[in-house]
């Protein structure tokens, strides 16, 4: 993915193509403009009051209670980036807005959007990862409650674009009964895949401090017939259980911890497994030996090494730790639908 500054008018092209614009100076405000715009809209509720439609700022400001000027320089850099129209002075959505920034929208951004005030606090720490070497542990120092609830809020909005490829694509023995959603939150992924073969059922194990939070987006996705919840840390166990666990599904989750844990996890994953079991793991891909650098792809990778002082791992990285730990028949799958990610499974 690139991400870029593009003209928008002949000058513009000009200064952009003849190298007369120093880019630094671009890139150090604009998209951290654009960006704590986009925040400040959600957050203040700038794209819901124009779910109706479009409305002058003045008469915005006196709904929303706030300043009628300041927020009309909010609109325009909120229609620069393409998030709302401007006809006549007068604000109204773009479809993309409309799609994402909605309560209730198709594809519903907002939970992701208000997490990214924890990101921007997270991101205040790079210069010292880059001169220690550690990153922080958010999943273990983040005590705000809000912060959590759209920390996993953010997650469920991702996972419902990934649910149906995880659904479709993770293999499943069998008779299946027990699935294990390990490290699982909201539920979703372990819940789509129990779906499409019942009457397979979800176990998600989650840290205590996430389980309320959690279970309630669980019950608000319409999933809790298929889910339930059992607190604790990967890094300690599975969940003990009578019956050996037919399907585990790590997603997500891999990418917070360092190869020595990961395989540490995956041992403990094929213990817990019944004969012919599968393990599923969906996470994002780190780039391969020799891969141009890429936005997308190395931000995602720097972002997680400064959160939990990790990184993304490569196919050949998990089938590694899948061999070790005593899997066999170790896939690889990608898709369209999630250019980033990646799914290795594998079986007993
Ligand atoms: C990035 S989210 C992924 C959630 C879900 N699997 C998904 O893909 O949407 C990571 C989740 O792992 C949980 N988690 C982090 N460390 C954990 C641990 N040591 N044991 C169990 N859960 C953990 C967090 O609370 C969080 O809900």
């Amino acid at each position: 993915m690139r991400y870029k500054a593009l003209p928008q008018s002949l000058p513009e092209r000009i200064a952009l193509w003849s190298g007369m614009v120093p880019m630094p100076l671009v890139d150090a405000l604009f998209p951290l403009v654009k960006t704590r715009a986009l925040m400040a809209g959600v957050r203040l509720g700038v794209f819901e009051a124009l779910r109706a439609g479009p409305a002058e700022a003045v008469t915005l400001a006196k709904r929303l209670g706030l300043d009628a000027e300041s927020l009309e320089l909010l609109l325009r850099v909120l229609t620069g980036s393409e998030y709302l129209v401007e006809r006549k002075g007068r604000f109204g959505l773009t479809g993309t807005a409309r799609k994402t920034l909605l309560t209730g929208s198709s594809q519903d951004s907002r939970g992701y959007v208000e997490f990214n005030y924890m990101q921007w606090q997270f991101l205040e720490s790079l210069e010292d990862l880059l001169r220690t070497g550690r990153g922080l542990d958010f999943h273990h120092t983040m005590e705000d409650v809000k912060a959590w609830e759209s920390y996993q809020r953010g997650m469920l909005e991702i996972a419902r674009l990934h649910a149906p490829i995880l659904a479709k694509r993770v293999p499943v023995p069998k008779n299946a009964r027990r699935l294990l959603d390990i490290a699982g939150s909201h539920g979703l992924l372990g819940a789509a895949i129990c779906r499409k073969h019942p009457p397979m059922r979800s176990t998600i194990l989650e840290l205590p401090r996430a389980r309320t939070i959690a279970e309630a987006l669980a019950r608000e996705a319409g999933i809790s017939d298929v889910v339930e919840y059992r607190e604790g840390n990967i890094l300690e166990g599975i969940p003990a259980s009578t019956e050996a666990w037919d399907v585990a599904l790590l997603a997500n989750i891999l990418h917070h911890f360092s190869p020595d844990q990961n395989l540490g996890i995956l041992r403990k994953v094929h213990a817990g497994l019944g004969a012919g079991g599968t393990v599923a793991i969906w996470d994002i891909e780190r780039h391969g030996e020799g891969d141009r650098p890429e936005l997308g792809r190395d931000a995602s990778a720097l972002f997680f090494r400064l959160t939990s002082t990790s990184k993304c791992y490569s196919a050949r990285d998990y089938g590694e730790w899948l061999e070790k730990a005593g899997f066999r028949s170790i896939r690889t799958v990608r898709s369209m639908l999630a250019p980033l990610h990646f799914l290795v499974h594998a079986s007993k």
